[in-house]
C-alpha cells in the first residue's frame, strides 16, 4: 500500500516537474533506503556528496546505515561552522526518521568558500510520544566553492555510458589531472539497470565521492538504462535530480534533457509498465517554453546535454523520436553544442545546414579503448572541447565561436 502511495506521490511530482523550469527531487522522507541495519555500529555509508543547479545553492547527500535525523554545520571558516541547515521540512515537518538525507544550502556568497560537515543523530526508538536517539556521526571538514554566477569561464567534464564499471570513473577523471573543474557531469547509462541500493552506492556513489564529490559538484541526467531493473523506480530518490533541468552559469545556459528509453513503449521487455513517448512529448514541450525564455535567449552560449542524441544513433524508436521532437527545437533555438552518449562509439559529428545545426558530440564507453571523457571549458568568445579516451589520447576536438 505504502509503495502505491508513494509512486502516486512521484507521478504526481514528475508532472509537476514538468510544468516548471528546474525539477529538484529529493523526498528523502518516503524513500525507501534499504541498507542493512545488521551491523550495530551506526556509520555513515556514504557521502557527503554535492550536486546543484548552481545559483547560489547547493545540496549536500549523504546515507546512513540506520535511520537518523540529520543536518549540515557550515560557514566560512574551517575552525568556526557558525550556521546549521536541515533537510526541507515537507508540511512542517524535518527531513528525519530516514537513511537518505539531502541538505540544501542557499543564499550563498558568489565565490566564496565553504567549509562544512555533516552530522546525523541515530533515532533509536521512534515512538508517537517519546523518541529515542542514539550515537552521533559526524564526517570530516570538507570545502566547496559555490561558483560566482558571473564568473568570465566555465569548466565541467562529461563522463557517460560507464555500465556498472566504478572503477572507469576514477581512470577517466585521472586522464585530466588537476584541473578545478565547476562540475562533472554524468550524461546516462551510469549502470545497466537498477537493481538496489548497494548498486548505486557501489557503482556510482562511493567512487564519486572518494574522488571528488565531497568538494566538486555532479550532474546527472539519466540513460535509458536506469530505467531499466526493478529499483528503476526508487533510483531518482538518491540524486537531487536524474531528469530534465536548465541553469546558467557564467557565459553558458545548460540545458538537460531526460531523453527516456530506446525501445517502443510496447516492447515485450518493458512489460507495459512504461511511457516514454508521453514523457519525451512532455519534454519537447518543456523544450519549447525553455528556448523562448529570457535566460536561454540571452545567454552568450547553450549548450544541451541529453543521453540519446538527437541524431546518429540507429533507427530504433527512441532515438527517431528524439530526431522527431528535439531537431526542430534545438535548431530553432540556435544551440551552440549538443552532447550526447548512448552509442558507445565516440563522435563528431560537424553542424550541417539541413540536419543537425549545431556541433553534436557524442562520449564513447564502456570497454576498455572506448571509453572518454569530455572536457568542456567556455568563455565570452569561445567553447572548446576536447574529447579523451581512456589513454589520454585526444579523440575529438571542437571549437565552437560566438555567433
Ligand atoms: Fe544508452
Amino acid at each position: 500500500m505504502q509503495m502505491d502511495v508513494n509512486q502516486n506521490n512521484r507521478r504526481n511530482f514528475l508532472k509537476a516537474s514538468l510544468t516548471i523550469s528546474a525539477a529538484t527531487l529529493v523526498k528523502p522522507a518516503v524513500a525507501i533506503a534499504s541498507l542493512s541495519a545488521a551491523e550495530d555500529e551506526f556509520k555513515i555509508a556514504v557521502g557527503p556528496y554535492l550536486q546543484t543547479n548552481f545559483n547560489n545553492s547547493i545540496t549536500i547527500l549523504w546515507l546512513t546505515n540506520k535511520v537518523a535525523a540529520g543536518w549540515v554545520e557550515f560557514g566560512e571558516q574551517a575552525d568556526h561552522l557558525n550556521q546549521k541547515a536541515y533537510g526541507k521540512a515537507d508540511l512542517g515537518l524535518m527531513q528525519a526518521n530516514s537513511k537518505l538525507n539531502a541538505v540544501t544550502l542557499s543564499n550563498l556568497k558568489p565565490g566564496t568558500k565553504y567549509y562544512y560537515k555533516i552530522v546525523s543523530k541515530e533515532i533509536k526508538d521512534f515512538q508517537p510520544y517519546k523518541l529515542t536517539y542514539g550515537e552521533l556521526v559526524s564526517s570530516n571538514i570538507e570545502e566547496f566553492v559555490n561558483a560566482d554566477l558571473n564568473k568570465e569561464e566555465v569548466s565541467f567534464l562529461m563522463m557517460n555510458d560507464i555500465h556498472d564499471r566504478p572503477e572507469s570513473i576514477p581512470h577517466l577523471l585521472n586522464q585530466v589531472p588537476d584541473q578545478k573543474q565547476d562540475f562533472i557531469f554524468f550524461n546516462g547509462d551510469i549502470f545497466d539497470y537498477q537493481t538496489d541500493e548497494k548498486q548505486i552506492i557501489e557503482h556510482m556513489l562511493q567512487p564519486c565521492v572518494t574522488h571528488f564529490a565531497k568538494q566538486t559538484p555532479f550532474i546527472y541526467v539519466r540513460g535509458n538504462h536506469e530505467t531499466r531493473g526493478k529499483f528503476a523506480r526508487e533510483f531518482s530518490q538518491y540524486y537531487m535530480h536524474v531528469g530534465h533541468t536548465a541553469f546558467t552559469l557564467g557565459p553558458v545556459r545548460f540545458v538537460i534533457l531526460d531523453t527516456g528509453e530506446d525501445k517502443e513503449d510496447s516492447h515485450p521487455v518493458y512489460a507495459g509498465i512504461v511511457n516514454f513517448d508521453d514523457y519525451r512529448i512532455q519534454q519537447a514541450e518543456w523544450l519549447k517554453t525553455e528556448i523562448e525564455s529570457k535566460a536561454f535567449k540571452k545567454a552568450p552560449f547553450r549548450i544541451v546535454m541529453m543521453h540519446i542524441p538527437p541524431r546518429f544513433s540507429g533507427d530504433a524508436h527512441g532515438p527517431k523520436h528524439c530526431t522527431e521532437l528535439f531537431e526542430p527545437l534545438l535548431n530553432k533555438g540556435k544551440v551552440d553544442l549538443v552532447l550526447s552518449g548512448h552509442t558507445h562509439r565516440y563522435m563528431v559529428h560537424q553542424p550541417d545546414k539541413n540536419l543537425n545545426h549545431y556541433p553534436l558530440i557524442i562520449g564513447g564507453g564502456p570497454k576498455n579503448g572506448t571509453r572518454t571523457i569530455t572536457k568542456v571549458k567556455a568563455d565570452q568568445n569561445k567553447i572548446v572541447v576536447s574529447m579523451l579516451d581512456d589513454s589520454g589520447k585526444e579523440v575529438g576536438t571542437y571549437t565552437a565561436l560566438r555567433k
